[in-house]
């Protein structure tokens, strides 16, 4: 992984609806609205929240996180009403390998208008643009069919199936293990990052 040309926390992405941007302590309650939602949970790792506090820790290992490189999460910001819609993550980051795991959640309400297929072109974008990754992952639920449908539509490729790897709330499930290799990308190469296409 090469070094940024910014740091985590001041990394701004912009789509046509949408203004990607790093969580702040005052977003606690639009992303307890999130993650409590069960079903946006439905295939999560954890079940869902209950408590303002999870929100609260969740966004304080973000501020501290962030400025460190060690993990990137943006908040999906409408740019029509300024309400937070969703959250993308690039995590479990592995420098030498130029590696890294994407992750995603939206508002279920909002589901099916091709917002986060917007939100991850930008990710990706800037995963292999500004951060010059070689190839990005994500593990899923193999039931999971809109998740499936947004990686294929970024032009994942589904590389295998590990069984039984999670236990959320005493539910066994399967992961589904997607990839997508830089030399598959077909946005512009760095320094190019801001999600534009
Ligand atoms: C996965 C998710 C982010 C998709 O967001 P979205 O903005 O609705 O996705 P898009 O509108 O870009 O649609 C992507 C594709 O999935 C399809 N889709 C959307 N909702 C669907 C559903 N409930 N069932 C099946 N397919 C669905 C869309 O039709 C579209 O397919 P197309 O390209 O053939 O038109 C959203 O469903 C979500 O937040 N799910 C819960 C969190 C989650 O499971 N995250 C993944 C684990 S990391």
């Amino acid at each position: 992984m090469n070094k940024p040309m910014r740091r985590f926390d001041e990394v701004r992405l912009q789509t046509t609806r949408l203004d990607l941007r790093p969580l702040q302590a005052g977003d606690a309650p639009a992303l307890l609205a999130l993650f409590s939602d069960p079903v946006a949970m439905r295939y999560w790792s954890t079940p869902p929240w209950t408590s303002i506090e999870q929100a609260q820790a969740s966004i304080a290992v973000d501020l501290d996180g962030l400025p460190k490189g060690e993990h990137l999460r943006l908040g999906l910001q409408s740019r029509d009403d300024g309400q937070l819609l969703g959250t993308c993550s690039l995590f479990a980051l592995h420098p030498t390998s130029r590696r890294g795991e994407i992750g995603y959640l939206l508002r279920s309400d909002v589901w099916g208008r091709g917002l986060m297929h917007e939100a991850l072109q930008a990710l990706v974008q800037f995963a292999f643009g500004e951060l010059q990754l070689h190839r990005l992952e994500a593990d899923i639920d193999p039931r999971n069919a809109a998740s499936a449908r947004s990686l294929q539509r970024l032009g994942f490729t589904k590389e295998g199936h590990l069984r039984e790897r999670w236990i959320v709330d005493g539910e066994v499930s399967d992961t589904a293990l997607y990839g997508l290799l830089r030399s598959e990308w077909p946005g512009p190469a760095y320094p190019q990052s801001d999600g534009r296409r």
